[in-house]
């Protein structure tokens, strides 16, 4: 398949959706967010895909926001139109496998939303975080004010929201809003590192554990352990629960088939 804003390859289990529109700092335009839909409903049930790993064409941008031409003109009927229906921040978030944000530039607005959709945000020092929408006048209408605060708290996602400002990588990290910061030149290796060695594990242990987690978020602790529960026994229940236990046991490499 092939896109208009988006490059996507898959190597040794890992698809890379790379948004690429470098000229406009790949700002999520109605392509770009139609495409990464249609991008991961391809994906999702190829059983040669274990993570997806997510960047922006370029040097400059990750994802610079949503693209503010199409502001421009339109009315609040129309906006509550597009922001109906199938919405690619939920779409990320709710994708069944492990995904990660490899930021490699600006992510700002949509672009801070689509990274905080994804389970693990890998970033390079020269990386820029934040939620500018304030300055036009607006708020966060991807997920940010609701993934950002329940990710590094009420108060530091206050901060970002409310000033406008843009972070670097170090900070991001030091708030929690980035999991690994790696040097630039290495961005690419170690998020692959990284994607390669959780593709490598059982695909319905890694889609548990990602149930389990997000049930964490969702749910009261006595629920969500409840639920817990629920999924380890059905982890039991899998080919690759016999076959990691069994390869464990016999001192050798475990073969999973995702079963
Ligand atoms: N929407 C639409 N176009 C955008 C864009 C966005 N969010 N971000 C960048 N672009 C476009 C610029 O308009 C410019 O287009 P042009 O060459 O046709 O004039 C091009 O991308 C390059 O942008 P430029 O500002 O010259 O690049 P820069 O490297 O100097 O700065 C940014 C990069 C990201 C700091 C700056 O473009 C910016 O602040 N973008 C808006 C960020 C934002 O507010 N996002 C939240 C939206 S809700």
């Amino acid at each position: 398949m092939t896109y208009e804003t988006l490059l996507v390859d898959v190597v040794e289990r890992v698809a890379t959706i790379t948004i690429n529109r470098p000229d406009k700092r790949n700002a999520l335009n109605a392509t770009v967010r139609h495409e990464i839909i249609a991008a991961l409903d391809a994906l999702r049930d190829r059983s040669d895909v274990g993570v997806v790993v997510f960047t922006g064409a370029g040097k400059k941008a990750f994802i610079a926001g949503a693209d503010i031409g199409e502001f421009a003109e339109r009315t609040p009927l129309e906006q509550r139109e597009v922001m109906q229906g199938r919405r690619v921040f939920d779409e990320v978030a709710a994708y069944p496998g492990p995904t990660i944000a490899m930021v490699n530039g600006y992510a700002l607005g949509g672009g801070c939303e689509l990274a905080l959709a994804c389970d693990i945000r890998v970033a390079a020092r020269s990386a820029r975080f934040g939620q500018p929408e304030i300055r036009l006048g607006l708020i966060p209408g991807g997920g940010g004010t609701q993934r950002l605060p329940r990710l590094i708290g009420a108060g530091r996602a206050l901060r970002l929201i409310l000033t406008g400002d843009v972070v670097d990588g170090e900070e991001a990290w030091r708030l929690g809003l980035v999991d690994v910061l790696v040097d630039d030149a290495e961005l690419h290796n170690r998020t692959l590192e990284m994607a390669r060695s959780i593709a490598a594990h059982s695909t319905v242990a890694l889609r548990l554990a990602k149930a389990a987690v997000a049930a964490a978020l969702e749910a009261p602790l006595s629920q969500g352990l409840a639920h817990e529960r629920e999924l380890f026994i059905t982890a039991f229940g899998s080919d690759d629960r016999r076959e990691g236990v069994a390869a464990f046991l016999e001192k050798r490499a475990p073969r999973f088939t995702g079963r």
